[in-house]
Order: structure tokens, then C-alpha cells, then sequence
């Protein structure tokens, strides 16, 4: 099995050597807060998210004695983080679903696979696998078809606004619900 390119790889040969299905899922720990903040507070992490705004550590905090953190699972590959994935079942029918991978492994064509190992997790807890995302989010919305995930023709799809440094600041951008499709 290959491992990893180092964190400062210089992006020459960016295709994965990552056996995939040697990557696991675990619970977020309190250790993990400086990670998943400096994560979240990036802006090529931001500008995807429906709520952008930068959290504080205090913030953070809060969110996570307050149980946030349970809706999320660390993404490990031979002991190193490389992801994060959403699985929250708190809602009364369906699984929200969703994929971070860290930004020094994208573009390395992981993103299928484990979201693969997260959807599969995500399944053993019975319900329909549902995800929002925004349309212009690209890779996103491959690695979502691909899966088995249509726009969801009951939903609405819904505007907001985005850190879109290529646009008009101002602009609202699609949000669209996905759901999975057997
Ligand atoms: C979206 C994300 C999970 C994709 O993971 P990844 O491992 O980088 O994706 P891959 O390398 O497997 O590439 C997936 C697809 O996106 C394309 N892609 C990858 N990086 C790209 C880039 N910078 N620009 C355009 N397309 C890109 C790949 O060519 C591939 O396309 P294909 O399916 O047509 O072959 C990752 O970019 C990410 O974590 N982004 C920030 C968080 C986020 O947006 N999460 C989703 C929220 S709903």
C-alpha cells in the first residue's frame, strides 16, 4: 500500500495513492477542536458552507459541549485525519450526509471513495440519505451524482448568499437538495 504525499506535497502528481479502503471513520474527539476550527475557518471551506462566518474558539466551544459535534465523524487513513464527514441523523426522516476532505488531499480524486465509506456508515442508521449542497460547488456535485444522488424534486431549491470571490458579492447562489436514489 502507498501512502500518503507529504502535508507541503507540491500538488506536481495530485492523483491519489491512497488505498481508500484503508480509511475509517471515528468520533470527533476535544483534541481535534484546533483541527476541524482551522478547517472550517479556511475560506476554500467557507465559501461552501451555508453558514460562512469565522468561529471563534469560544464559539467552538459552545458548539461542542453542546453536542455538534455528534453529527460529525473524523476521516482517518493510516492514523492521520485527511477528512471530515457529516452523518446527522437528527432530523425525523432522513440522514444528512456530507464530505470535507482536508484541503492538502483534494484534487487527488478521493472524494468518490470516501464518500462511499461515509454513505455506507450513514446507511446502517436506517433512513434515507438526504445532503444540501451548493449547485456551483463542482467537485461536490460529481462525487454526489456519481454516488447516487439526484436533486430532489420535492424541494425547492433555495438562494443564499456565498463567498464567491469570482461574482458579484451580492449575488445569491443556489442551494439544492440531493437525495439518494437506489
Ligand atoms: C468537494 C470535495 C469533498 C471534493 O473532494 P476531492 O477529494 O478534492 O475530490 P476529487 O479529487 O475526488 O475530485 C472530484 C471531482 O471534482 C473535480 N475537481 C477536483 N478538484 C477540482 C477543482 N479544484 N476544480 C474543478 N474541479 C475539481 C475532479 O476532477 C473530479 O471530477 P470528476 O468527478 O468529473 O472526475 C473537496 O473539494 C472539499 O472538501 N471541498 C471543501 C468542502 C466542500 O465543499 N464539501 C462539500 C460540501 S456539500
Amino acid at each position: 500500500m502507498n501512502g500518503l504525499p507529504a502535508d507541503d506535497a507540491s500538488g506536481k502528481d495530485r492523483r491519489s495513492t491512497v488505498d481508500v479502503e484503508a480509511a475509517s471513520l471515528r468520533s470527533v474527539v476535544e483534541s481535534d477542536l484546533p483541527l476541524l476550527r482551522a478547517h472550517r475557518n479556511k475560506e476554500s471551506t467557507r465559501r461552501w458552507l451555508e453558514h460562512q462566518s469565522l468561529i471563534t474558539e469560544a464559539q467552538q466551544n459552545v458548539w461542542y459541549q453542546g453536542g455538534g459535534a455528534v453529527a460529525l465523524r473524523i476521516i482517518e487513513y493510516q492514523g492521520k485525519p485527511i477528512g471530515l464527514a457529516r452523518i446527522d441523523s437528527s432530523g425525523a426522516n432522513e440522514v444528512l450526509v456530507g464530505l470535507d476532505v482536508f484541503e492538502q488531499y483534494r484534487g487527488m480524486g478521493l472524494g468518490c471513495s470516501l464518500f462511499r465509506l461515509v454513505c455506507s456508515e450513514a446507511a446502517k442508521l436506517g433512513s434515507p440519505l438526504a445532503l444540501w449542497v451548493f449547485a456551483e460547488n463542482l467537485p461536490a456535485v460529481s462525487i454526489y451524482r456519481k454516488s447516487g444522488f439526484v436533486e430532489d424534486p420535492n424541494f425547492p431549491v433555495r438562494y443564499l448568499p456565498r463567498i464567491a470571490p469570482e461574482g458579484d458579492p451580492d449575488a445569491l447562489h443556489p442551494y439544492v437538495k440531493m437525495v439518494f436514489q437506489e
